[in-house]
Protein backbone atom coordinates (compact mmCIF):
# COMPACT_ATOMS: atom_id res chain seq x y z
CA UNK A 1 0.00 0.00 0.00
CA UNK A 2 0.86 3.61 -0.92
CA UNK A 3 0.99 6.31 1.99
CA UNK A 4 -1.40 9.05 1.29
CA UNK A 5 -0.68 12.24 -0.20
CA UNK A 6 0.33 14.70 1.95
CA UNK A 7 -2.85 16.52 1.50
CA UNK A 8 -5.08 13.92 2.17
CA UNK A 9 -3.13 12.78 5.07
CA UNK A 10 -3.30 16.12 6.70
CA UNK A 11 -6.88 16.58 5.94
CA UNK A 12 -7.84 12.85 7.70
CA UNK A 13 -5.47 14.23 10.52
CA UNK A 14 -7.34 17.52 10.85
CA UNK A 15 -10.54 15.83 10.46
CA UNK A 16 -10.09 13.53 13.03
CA UNK A 17 -8.80 16.46 15.65
CA UNK A 18 -11.81 18.87 14.86
CA UNK A 19 -14.27 15.69 15.50
CA UNK A 20 -12.92 15.07 18.51
CA UNK A 21 -13.03 18.11 19.87
CA UNK A 22 -16.73 18.46 18.42
CA UNK A 23 -17.45 15.35 19.90
CA UNK A 24 -16.35 16.08 23.26
CA UNK A 25 -18.55 19.90 22.99
CA UNK A 26 -21.43 17.43 22.31
CA UNK A 27 -20.83 15.38 25.21
CA UNK A 28 -20.76 18.10 27.70
CA UNK A 29 -23.83 19.49 26.30
CA UNK A 30 -25.88 16.18 25.76
CA UNK A 31 -29.37 16.28 27.76
CA UNK A 32 -30.23 13.83 30.61
CA UNK A 33 -32.09 10.64 30.10
CA UNK A 34 -34.98 11.52 30.24
CA UNK A 35 -37.94 12.92 27.54
CA UNK A 36 -36.58 14.99 24.32
CA UNK A 37 -35.12 18.42 24.88
CA UNK A 38 -35.28 20.20 21.09
CA UNK A 39 -37.37 21.42 18.55
CA UNK A 40 -38.89 19.66 16.17
CA UNK A 41 -38.57 20.48 12.54
CA UNK A 42 -41.13 18.18 11.64
CA UNK A 43 -43.17 15.11 13.35
CA UNK A 44 -39.97 12.95 14.80
CA UNK A 45 -37.51 15.03 13.09
CA UNK A 46 -35.60 16.82 16.28
CA UNK A 47 -33.14 19.65 16.15
CA UNK A 48 -31.30 20.52 19.35
CA UNK A 49 -28.84 23.42 20.32
CA UNK A 50 -26.19 21.31 20.23
CA UNK A 51 -26.41 20.46 15.95
CA UNK A 52 -26.32 24.28 15.95
CA UNK A 53 -23.25 24.86 18.05
CA UNK A 54 -21.08 21.77 17.07
CA UNK A 55 -21.54 22.53 13.06
CA UNK A 56 -20.58 26.15 13.33
CA UNK A 57 -18.03 25.10 15.90
CA UNK A 58 -16.81 22.49 12.97
CA UNK A 59 -17.70 24.95 9.96
CA UNK A 60 -15.27 27.82 11.52
CA UNK A 61 -12.26 25.33 12.06
CA UNK A 62 -12.45 23.41 8.58
CA UNK A 63 -12.47 26.85 7.20
CA UNK A 64 -9.37 28.50 8.77
CA UNK A 65 -7.92 24.91 8.40
CA UNK A 66 -8.65 24.63 4.66
CA UNK A 67 -10.13 28.13 3.35
CA UNK A 68 -10.41 26.70 -0.31
CA UNK A 69 -12.05 23.16 0.53
CA UNK A 70 -15.82 23.19 0.17
CA UNK A 71 -18.11 23.05 3.09
CA UNK A 72 -21.72 21.54 3.61
CA UNK A 73 -23.45 20.99 6.61
CA UNK A 74 -26.94 19.73 7.87
CA UNK A 75 -28.05 22.91 9.60
CA UNK A 76 -26.30 25.61 7.52
CA UNK A 77 -26.16 23.63 3.55
CA UNK A 78 -23.42 24.62 1.62
CA UNK A 79 -21.99 27.84 2.83
CA UNK A 80 -18.15 27.38 0.54
CA UNK A 81 -17.80 25.37 -2.95
CA UNK A 82 -14.42 23.83 -4.17
CA UNK A 83 -13.21 20.70 -5.59
CA UNK A 84 -12.51 19.11 -2.12
CA UNK A 85 -15.94 19.39 0.07
CA UNK A 86 -16.47 18.67 3.45
CA UNK A 87 -19.74 17.37 4.38
CA UNK A 88 -20.76 17.46 8.21
CA UNK A 89 -23.83 16.04 10.23
CA UNK A 90 -23.59 17.57 13.77
CA UNK A 91 -25.52 15.10 15.28
CA UNK A 92 -26.28 12.06 13.40
CA UNK A 93 -29.05 10.33 15.86
CA UNK A 94 -30.58 13.76 17.48
CA UNK A 95 -33.77 11.95 17.74
CA UNK A 96 -31.46 9.28 19.97
CA UNK A 97 -29.15 12.23 21.58
CA UNK A 98 -32.71 14.16 22.46
CA UNK A 99 -33.22 11.95 24.89
CA UNK A 100 -29.94 11.43 26.35
CA UNK A 101 -29.45 8.19 24.57
CA UNK A 102 -26.21 7.18 23.51
CA UNK A 103 -26.30 6.19 19.88
CA UNK A 104 -25.34 9.32 17.96
CA UNK A 105 -22.69 10.52 16.36
CA UNK A 106 -20.94 13.53 14.69
CA UNK A 107 -20.08 12.33 11.13
CA UNK A 108 -17.49 14.65 8.79
CA UNK A 109 -16.74 13.05 5.16
CA UNK A 110 -14.79 14.55 2.21
CA UNK A 111 -15.44 14.29 -1.21
CA UNK A 112 -13.24 14.99 -4.04
CA UNK A 113 -15.71 16.35 -6.72
CA UNK A 114 -17.87 13.56 -6.68
CA UNK A 115 -16.21 11.00 -4.71
CA UNK A 116 -16.22 10.39 -1.44
CA UNK A 117 -12.60 9.71 -0.16
CA UNK A 118 -12.17 10.11 3.42
CA UNK A 119 -14.33 10.04 6.33
CA UNK A 120 -14.17 10.10 10.40
CA UNK A 121 -17.27 9.26 12.83
CA UNK A 122 -17.57 9.48 16.38
CA UNK A 123 -19.68 8.22 18.55
CA UNK A 124 -18.28 9.71 21.70
CA UNK A 125 -21.16 8.24 24.22
CA UNK A 126 -20.24 4.35 23.19
CA UNK A 127 -16.44 5.73 22.87
CA UNK A 128 -15.69 4.57 19.51
CA UNK A 129 -14.33 6.12 16.39
CA UNK A 130 -14.39 5.13 12.89
CA UNK A 131 -11.83 6.54 10.22
CA UNK A 132 -11.15 5.76 6.22
CA UNK A 133 -9.28 7.00 3.74
CA UNK A 134 -10.36 5.46 0.10
CA UNK A 135 -6.92 3.04 -0.48
CA UNK A 136 -5.70 2.80 2.58
CA UNK A 137 -8.50 1.45 4.81
CA UNK A 138 -11.36 1.56 6.97
CA UNK A 139 -10.72 1.18 11.00
CA UNK A 140 -12.82 1.23 14.52
CA UNK A 141 -10.81 2.94 17.23
CA UNK A 142 -7.76 1.89 15.22
CA UNK A 143 -7.82 -1.68 14.06
CA UNK A 144 -8.65 -2.66 10.96
CA UNK A 145 -12.32 -3.72 9.94
CA UNK A 146 -14.00 -5.26 7.19
CA UNK A 147 -17.97 -6.16 6.43
CA UNK A 148 -19.48 -9.24 7.91
CA UNK A 149 -19.30 -12.91 5.94
CA UNK A 150 -22.72 -13.77 6.71
CA UNK A 151 -24.31 -15.48 3.50
CA UNK A 152 -27.40 -17.04 5.00
CA UNK A 153 -30.64 -15.03 5.56
CA UNK A 154 -31.58 -16.77 8.65
CA UNK A 155 -28.21 -15.59 10.81
CA UNK A 156 -28.40 -12.27 9.02
CA UNK A 157 -29.17 -8.66 10.58
CA UNK A 158 -30.81 -6.17 8.83
CA UNK A 159 -31.85 -2.77 9.72
CA UNK A 160 -34.05 -0.37 8.20
CA UNK A 161 -34.37 3.48 8.89
CA UNK A 162 -37.05 4.95 9.27
CA UNK A 163 -37.80 8.80 9.17
CA UNK A 164 -41.39 10.43 8.43
CA UNK A 165 -40.15 11.19 4.68
CA UNK A 166 -41.21 7.59 3.90
CA UNK A 167 -44.73 6.77 2.83
CA UNK A 168 -45.56 4.02 4.93
CA UNK A 169 -46.50 1.06 3.07
CA UNK A 170 -43.20 1.27 1.42
CA UNK A 171 -41.54 0.98 4.62
CA UNK A 172 -43.89 -1.68 5.39
CA UNK A 173 -42.81 -3.90 1.96
CA UNK A 174 -39.37 -3.52 2.87
CA UNK A 175 -39.01 -4.32 6.44
CA UNK A 176 -41.84 -7.53 4.76
CA UNK A 177 -39.33 -8.34 2.58
CA UNK A 178 -36.74 -8.82 5.36
CA UNK A 179 -38.86 -10.89 7.24
CA UNK A 180 -39.25 -13.28 4.82
CA UNK A 181 -35.71 -13.77 3.83
CA UNK A 182 -36.00 -14.96 7.42
CA UNK A 183 -33.27 -11.76 8.62
CA UNK A 184 -34.15 -10.29 11.86
CA UNK A 185 -35.02 -6.54 11.52
CA UNK A 186 -33.09 -3.80 13.94
CA UNK A 187 -33.84 -0.17 13.68
CA UNK A 188 -31.43 2.29 15.73
CA UNK A 189 -31.98 5.85 14.91
CA UNK A 190 -28.70 7.00 13.81
CA UNK A 191 -27.83 6.22 10.02
CA UNK A 192 -24.62 6.85 10.16
CA UNK A 193 -24.02 4.82 12.64
CA UNK A 194 -25.95 1.70 11.25
CA UNK A 195 -23.73 2.05 8.12
CA UNK A 196 -20.39 1.83 9.94
CA UNK A 197 -22.30 -1.34 11.59
CA UNK A 198 -22.33 -2.74 8.09
CA UNK A 199 -18.45 -1.68 7.42
CA UNK A 200 -17.49 -3.47 10.94
CA UNK A 201 -19.86 -6.82 10.26
CA UNK A 202 -22.23 -5.41 13.09
CA UNK A 203 -24.86 -5.74 10.99
CA UNK A 204 -25.12 -7.28 7.80
CA UNK A 205 -27.37 -4.53 5.74
CA UNK A 206 -28.49 -1.24 6.12
CA UNK A 207 -31.58 0.31 4.16
CA UNK A 208 -32.68 3.53 3.74
CA UNK A 209 -35.22 4.59 1.52
CA UNK A 210 -34.69 8.42 1.63
CA UNK A 211 -31.30 9.90 3.58
CA UNK A 212 -29.14 12.57 2.78
CA UNK A 213 -25.37 13.02 2.13
CA UNK A 214 -24.67 14.61 5.41
CA UNK A 215 -26.15 11.38 7.20
CA UNK A 216 -23.60 8.87 4.96
CA UNK A 217 -20.98 10.90 3.46
CA UNK A 218 -18.59 9.92 6.54
CA UNK A 219 -19.91 6.32 6.01
CA UNK A 220 -19.28 5.51 2.26
CA UNK A 221 -15.44 5.57 1.96
CA UNK A 222 -15.56 3.24 5.23
CA UNK A 223 -17.95 1.25 3.02
CA UNK A 224 -15.96 0.93 0.75
CA UNK A 225 -12.58 -0.08 2.26
CA UNK A 226 -14.46 -2.30 4.41
CA UNK A 227 -15.33 -4.53 1.43
CA UNK A 228 -19.50 -3.82 1.73
CA UNK A 229 -21.77 -3.47 -1.15
CA UNK A 230 -23.76 -0.20 -1.72
CA UNK A 231 -26.22 1.25 -4.00
CA UNK A 232 -25.60 3.96 -6.12
CA UNK A 233 -26.92 6.98 -4.06
CA UNK A 234 -24.78 9.41 -5.13
CA UNK A 235 -25.79 9.08 -8.94
CA UNK A 236 -29.41 8.46 -7.85
CA UNK A 237 -29.94 11.83 -6.50
CA UNK A 238 -27.77 11.61 -3.40
CA UNK A 239 -25.62 14.71 -3.95
CA UNK A 240 -28.47 17.20 -4.24
CA UNK A 241 -31.52 15.83 -1.96
CA UNK A 242 -32.48 12.54 -0.46
CA UNK A 243 -32.15 9.34 -2.04
CA UNK A 244 -32.53 5.45 -0.89
CA UNK A 245 -29.60 3.46 -0.02
CA UNK A 246 -28.44 0.28 0.32
CA UNK A 247 -25.45 -1.10 1.95
CA UNK A 248 -24.90 -4.76 2.61
CA UNK A 249 -21.78 -7.64 3.37
CA UNK A 250 -21.13 -8.58 -0.25
CA UNK A 251 -21.73 -12.19 0.74
CA UNK A 252 -25.58 -11.39 1.25
CA UNK A 253 -26.07 -8.29 -0.59
CA UNK A 254 -27.55 -9.94 -3.88
CA UNK A 255 -30.20 -11.66 -1.69
CA UNK A 256 -30.82 -8.68 -0.47
CA UNK A 257 -30.89 -6.65 -3.06
CA UNK A 258 -33.05 -8.96 -5.49
CA UNK A 259 -35.45 -9.05 -1.75
CA UNK A 260 -35.96 -5.71 -1.46
CA UNK A 261 -35.77 -4.78 -4.94
CA UNK A 262 -32.89 -2.45 -4.60
CA UNK A 263 -30.74 -2.38 -6.90
CA UNK A 264 -26.88 -2.61 -6.44
CA UNK A 265 -24.00 -0.36 -7.52
C1 LIG B 1 -31.40 11.03 10.92
C2 LIG B 1 -30.87 9.72 11.45
C3 LIG B 1 -31.91 8.63 11.27
C4 LIG B 1 -32.30 8.47 9.83
C5 LIG B 1 -32.82 9.79 9.28
C6 LIG B 1 -31.79 10.89 9.48
P1 LIG B 1 -30.39 13.21 12.10
O1 LIG B 1 -30.40 12.04 10.99
O2 LIG B 1 -29.71 9.31 10.76
O3 LIG B 1 -31.42 7.39 11.69
O4 LIG B 1 -33.29 7.48 9.73
O5 LIG B 1 -33.07 9.65 7.89
O6 LIG B 1 -32.34 12.11 9.02
O7 LIG B 1 -31.62 14.01 11.88
O8 LIG B 1 -30.38 12.54 13.42
O9 LIG B 1 -29.14 13.97 11.78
Amino acid sequence: MTAPSPALACRLEAARSVVRDAARMAMAMRPQPGGPQGELKAAQDWLTETDGAVEAFIAGRMKALFPDDGFEGEEGGVTRTGSLRWVVDPIDGTSNYARGRSRWCVSLGLLDGDEPIAGVIEAPALQEVYTSLRGHGAFLNGKPIQASRVAEPSRAMIEMGWSGRVPKPVFMEKIDAIMELGAMPRSGGCGALALADVASGRLDGYIEIVINLWDVAGALPLLAEAGARVSPFLRDGGLTGGAVIMAANPHIAQTLSDAVRIPLE
